[in-house]
């Protein structure tokens, strides 16, 4: 027999004066293969049309519709509610400005998180528009597309002890960015050029090591490794410096 799902919903819009975070209850006919995505839009279609939430790909892809589920970081079109109990809590993901409702604006802080890593290949040389392709060693190739899996969505920070405590620490995403362009060949910056961006308390020497980020991460990217490989080469240059 289907469920009857109890939703509680945080709504709240900022900018409006009149508005008071609070808790909400809809409740709704679970169906198969429901996922939060199918529910949420039921929900909005037949009880609440005003209600915010971010969806574009619908497949695990975009990012952008993580939100703490039950209390744990998640996406929301990966979650089916046959995983979890017949009452549901959704509350935007923390660490981020609230937009409205259950949507918040990680890109804002993803971009400045870009902009702060100078998450881009730094050359070392003009690049050749003539020439059609650089080879790259197909292993290496696979090792950087691994690295480049991450999907900005955010969970990793919601999970993140530091970064509750610290509103600048880069996270296990910031780190993971380090690990990816450290790893690239063409990027011709050094241990010491990442060292003076993240070789402090807000970087890679902030982080407290309790995997929260990887068991949060809904694209399985092996964080602890990355920061613990990324510690170990930056406290080299730590050594140098004292
Ligand atoms: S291991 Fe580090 S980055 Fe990951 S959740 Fe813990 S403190 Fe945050
Ligand atoms: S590292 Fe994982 S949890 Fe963090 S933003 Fe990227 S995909 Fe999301
Ligand atoms: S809608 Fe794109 S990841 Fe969920």
């Amino acid at each position: 027999m289907n469920r009857t799902l109890r939703f509680q919903i945080f709504r709240h819009h900022p900018l409006d004066p009149q508005s008071q975070p609070r808790l909400e209850t809809y409740r709704l006919e679970e169906s198969p293969g429901m996922t939060l995505f199918i529910a949420l839009n039921l929900i909005r279609a037949e009880q609440a049309p005003d209600l915010n939430f971010d969806f574009v790909c619908r497949a695990g892809v975009c990012g952008s519709c993580a939100m703490l589920i039950n209390g744990r970081p998640g996406l929301a079109c990966r979650t089916l509610t046959a995983s979890l109990p017949e009452t549901i809590t959704l509350l935007p993901l923390p660490n981020f400005e609230l937009i409205a409702d259950l949507s918040v604006n990680t890109g804002k802080w993803m971009r400045a998180l870009s902009e702060r890593l100078e998450t881009w290949v730094h050359l070392n040389e003009e690049p050749d528009i003539d020439r059609l392709e650089a080879p790259m060693d197909a292993d290496l190739a696979e090792q950087i597309y691994e690295l480049d899996r991450c999907i900005e969505c955010g969970c990793c920070l919601a999970a993140c002890g530091t970064a509750q405590m610290r509103k600048d620490f880069v996270g296990a995403v910031g780190i993971h960015k380090i690990a990816r362009f450290r790893a690239d060949p063409r990027d011709c910056r050094d241990d010491a050029a990442y060292y003076e961006v993240i070789g402090d308390e807000d970087g890679v020497f902030g982080c407290m090591s309790l995997l929260g980020c990887q068991d949060f991460c809904p694209k399985n990217l092996s964080l602890q490794t990355q920061i613990a490989f990324i510690r170990r080469k930056l406290a080299r240059q730590g050594w140098k410096k004292t």
